[in-house]
């Protein structure tokens, strides 16, 4: 039993860029998600097992032990707050960053003035401004934050931005830089204490998968 492993992903970007390191640790599922309707998958090592989840769901099933470990984008992580779980390794995939946004030539107002944001990242968002002292009414969406200062939701946005190109194309410009981003591999910690040597040495193993990969 304590060398079962249930590993946590979303599918599309994640699961497309882990699979290079799980392969390295010697896992190769068994199907593809995308064309599976499964959310349980099986892999070529009996006793470990993908459940393919919303990005944003990864970390509550590795806290609460629905799966040993899990890989989840740090903008996903700041946002759940971490409890419960262990950190052990930069995957340093999925890179991007998370910015503040706003429609081109629009800059922030003066600290002070009320603004309205809209974004998924809502604990992120009030975190970071707060630290700026600024006072901001936050509106929470689940996708499509370009959208919202074109069509008068909100003033400004958080969102992750990579080349840019989504901002762009909406007519809106990166404003502020919040965090930088990358995938982390993220681990229960009971499932730590009870598979220990399970995991150490699945987590050795990713690290020298993103070692080799650099
Ligand atoms: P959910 O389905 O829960 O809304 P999502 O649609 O954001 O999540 P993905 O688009 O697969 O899920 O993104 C997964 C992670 O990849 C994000 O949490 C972020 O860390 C990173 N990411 C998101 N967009 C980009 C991008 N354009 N380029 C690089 N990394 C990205
Ligand atoms: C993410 C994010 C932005 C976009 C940023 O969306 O919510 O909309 O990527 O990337 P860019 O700066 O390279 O345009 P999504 O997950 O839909 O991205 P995708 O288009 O790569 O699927």
């Amino acid at each position: 039993m304590s060398d079962r492993l249930t590993i946590a992903l979303s599918k599309g970007r994640i699961f497309k860029e882990t699979l290079p390191l799980l392969r390295a640790a010697g896992i190769e599922p068994t199907e593809d998600p995308d064309k599976s309707r499964k959310l349980i998958l099986d892999t070529n090592q009996p006793g470990v097992k993908l459940l393919i989840l919303r990005a944003t769901d990864v970390p509550t099933h590795v806290q609460y032990g629905a799966a040993d470990v899990g890989v989840a984008g740090k903008d996903v992580l700041m946002e759940h707050g971490g409890e419960g779980l262990y950190e052990p390794v930069d995957l340093e995939i999925a890179r991007c960053r998370l910015m503040v946004a706003g429609r081109e030539g629009e800059a922030l107002p003066p600290a002070g003035a009320r603004v309205r944001v809209a974004t998924k990242y809502v604990n992120c968002a009030r975190d970071h401004f707060s630290d700026e002292g600024r006072q901001v009414e936050l509106v929470k969406l689940y996708g499509s934050m370009e959208l919202a200062p074109l069509v008068g939701l909100a003033d400004f946005i958080v969102d992750v931005v990579d080349t840019g190109n989504t901002l762009r194309a909406n007519g809106l410009e990166p404003l502020e830089h919040i965090a930088d981003i990358s995938s982390r591999l993220i681990v229960n910690k009971a499932s730590l204490k009870i598979k220990h040597a399970r995991i150490r040495e699945f987590i050795a193993q990713i690290a020298d998968a993103v070692a080799a990969a650099r």
